[in-house]
């Protein structure tokens, strides 16, 4: 299965030309079946208060996802999009997952990253896992990769493939990220956005640096901190289900539920 991602710098608060950015890349670069995009690609990251983003946002099956759908029908792929979800009067930072049918799955951020608070309600359901093409996905974004529950909860529910959308600001995934592919054997895909947004004494630099670890904590594609573009590489998503890590050894058997005393509990001991 060939997987992918798209790094590139979105203009803030312009949904039609980030879609326009897309689709301009999509008709240079050959797309895989399986591409992933970053946060809030549509709309840029920095807003100036939960006003300025409920502009922005939309409800799912508005005009910009139907946007998306029919990029996925053209290029005939699965695309895993960060989405400025409104439902009602809230908002989330959400990651769609698309395909030329509709949509397939949603993901709203569990853990949000320093001002996002401000803006967005915390993801209300859960790590889903999606199956495509006799393959399992699962969404996460971001910040999210700090707690180890998050990915650990998506392999424990048997996910082959994460598709990990980003604006990351700190300058640790990158690296981390052939750690949390280790210690759950899955494949990542990172699609982290590029460049600097700035507006209204806020200052936001991204590092980029998308990436794609294999269940065996190699990198086997990443792209540089500034670079923009399609990126793709072929992968065996079933290497995920393979959870021995010695002979002796099973990621999933020997994990010891019994010991992790307090390990879900909100106050530490
Ligand atoms: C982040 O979670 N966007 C840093």
């Amino acid at each position: 299965m060939e997987v992918g991602f798209l790094q590139f710098s979105p203009i803030f608060g312009k949904p039609d030309r980030n879609l326009e950015i897309i689709k301009e890349i999509l008709r240079r670069e050959k797309a895989p079946e399986v591409l992933v995009l970053p946060e809030l690609a549509l709309t840029g990251y920095t807003f100036r208060n939960p006003e300025e983003a409920y502009l922005l946002g939309e409800e799912i099956g508005g005009p910009l996802t139907q946007e998306l759908i029919s990029i996925a029908s053209e290029y005939k792929i699965i695309m895993a999009v960060g989405f400025l979800e409104k439902e009602g009067k809230k908002l989330y930072n959400s990651s769609l997952l698309l395909r030329g049918d509709g949509i397939k799955g949603i993901y709203r951020k569990v853990h949000l990253f320093y001002r996002e608070k401000e803006i967005f309600e915390p993801g209300d359901k859960g790590f889903p896992v999606f199956e495509v093409q006799g393959v399992k996905v699962g969404l996460l974004l971001c910040f999210d990769w700090i707690f180890p529950e998050a990915m650990r909860t998506l392999m424990v529910k048997g996910v082959d493939i994460i598709l990990h959308s980003a604006n990351l600001i700190l300058p640790y995934y990158q690296a981390a990220a052939v750690t949390r592919a280790i210690e759950n054997r899955v494949y990542i895909v990172l699609a982290n956005r590029t460049g600097i947004e700035g507006r209204y004494g806020m200052r936001n630099e991204f590092t980029g640096g998308s990436e794609v670890v294999n269940p065996q904590g190699e990198v086997i594609l990443k792209v540089g901190r500034r670079v923009e573009g399609l990126f793709s590489v072929n992968i065996s998503p079933e290497d995920s289900r393979n959870k021995n890590i010695t002979e002796l050894n099973n990621l999933l058997e020997d994990r010891k539920v019994d010991q992790y005393e307090g390990w879900d509990n909100r106050q530490p001991r």
